[in-house]
């Protein structure tokens, strides 16, 4: 009910709407109506109400809840369902047994904070309560386990698209999905994948972006940031929440129309930091030095090392 409501306050565009009118549209009666936007109030959502005029949005609160995002979706598919925890060790392991338990295709769970957010290589992954995104997609497709790790690049360019529309400034992408703004990382995913043979249980996308923070710990002080110490904007989380899963839906079923990166491997190579650079390509067996080309249709970063190419599918890369 408050997602319905909700939604109509934010369509009316700076319009009144009458109690009776909602409790017309949405088949309640008028003292539900008054109830739920006492509810909106107390989350911190500023209505006016005028006898006879009705309602009117003022100002919104930067809260990520289910009612919140779930009143400004756009897309059809991801975000239909959205599962909100106010606090959750982390909502990659929580997406995991939903989509055990039978969520829906496109469902995203979504917190506050995360007691124990989790990065890529087993690292931790900052999550302060009230200032970031934490969020995980659960996908249910039926292509080969070998496409998963492209799902990865496709969530980095929507949050790009995500943020370049809200902030107007560059958001570039560090192979293969690292979200970097000036020369700090805001954003970071995770993709796990359950298998069976070969055949895909689920996969779930984990996307953190940090938004709000005005400060980060002395360990990564010197490569996060965030859009606010960047842009010295604050930003409302709601709405790139769905702006995200809006551009997200956009690249998968561009994706899906190939099973692979042609359609968006130009839009992705414009966005990406490394692009004709040089760089440092981690790999564990023994690191090496060349210049990024940009990525293949299947994601892989091409590496020219004295004329000739390579093909890198996994690893980190440092920009020299
Ligand atoms: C990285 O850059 O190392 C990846 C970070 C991924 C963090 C997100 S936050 C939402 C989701 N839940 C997690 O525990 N991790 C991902």
């Amino acid at each position: 009910m408050k997602t319905a409501i909700l939604r109509m306050l934010r369509n009316a565009n700076d319009e009144y709407i009458s109690g009776q009118k909602l409790s017309e549209l949405l088949n309640v009666s008028r003292t539900t109506v008054c109830n739920e936007i006492n509810t909106l109030r107390e989350y911190g959502y500023k209505i006016d109400a005028v006898s006879r005029r009705g309602y009117m949005l003022k100002s919104t609160p930067d809260i990520v809840t289910d009612f919140a995002v779930g009143s400004l979706i756009k897309s059809k598919t991801f975000g239909k369902t959205i599962v909100y925890k106010d606090e959750i060790s982390s909502t990659n392991i929580l997406a995991k047994e939903l989509a055990e338990k039978g969520y829906e295709h496109g469902t995203v769970v979504i917190a506050d904070t995360q007691s124990s957010g989790r990065g890529r290589r087993g690292r931790n992954f900052e999550s302060p309560k009230g200032v970031g995104i934490f969020m995980t997609l659960i996908l249910k497709p039926d292509f080969s386990p070998y496409c998963a790790p492209m799902l990865t690049l496709l969530a980095a360019l929507a949050v790009s698209d995500a943020i370049e529309e809200i902030v107007d400034v560059p958001a570039n992408i560090k192979w293969p999905n690292d979200i970097v703004i000036g020369d700090k990382k805001i954003c970071g995913i995770l993709t796990e994948m359950s298998i069976q043979a070969d055949y895909i249980n689920n996969i779930v996308v984990g996307i953190g972006i940090n938004v709000n923070n005005e400060s980060f710990p002395d360990e990564i002080k010197d490569v996060a940031g965030s859009i606010f110490t960047q842009t010295d904007r604050k930003i409302n989380r709601d709405v790139i929440i769905e702006r995200v899963l809006f551009y997200f839906e956009k690249y998968y079923n561009a994706f899906l129309e190939t099973n692979d990166l042609s359609n968006v491997q130009d839009v992705y190579n414009k966005k990406l930091i490394n692009l004709d650079k040089e760089v440092k390509v981690l790999d564990p067996k023994e690191p090496y030095e060349g210049i990024s080309r940009g990525i293949t249709n299947t994601g892989e970063l091409i590496v020219e090392i004295n004329n000739k190419i390579r093909h890198v599918a996994s690893g980190e890369v440092s920009v020299r």
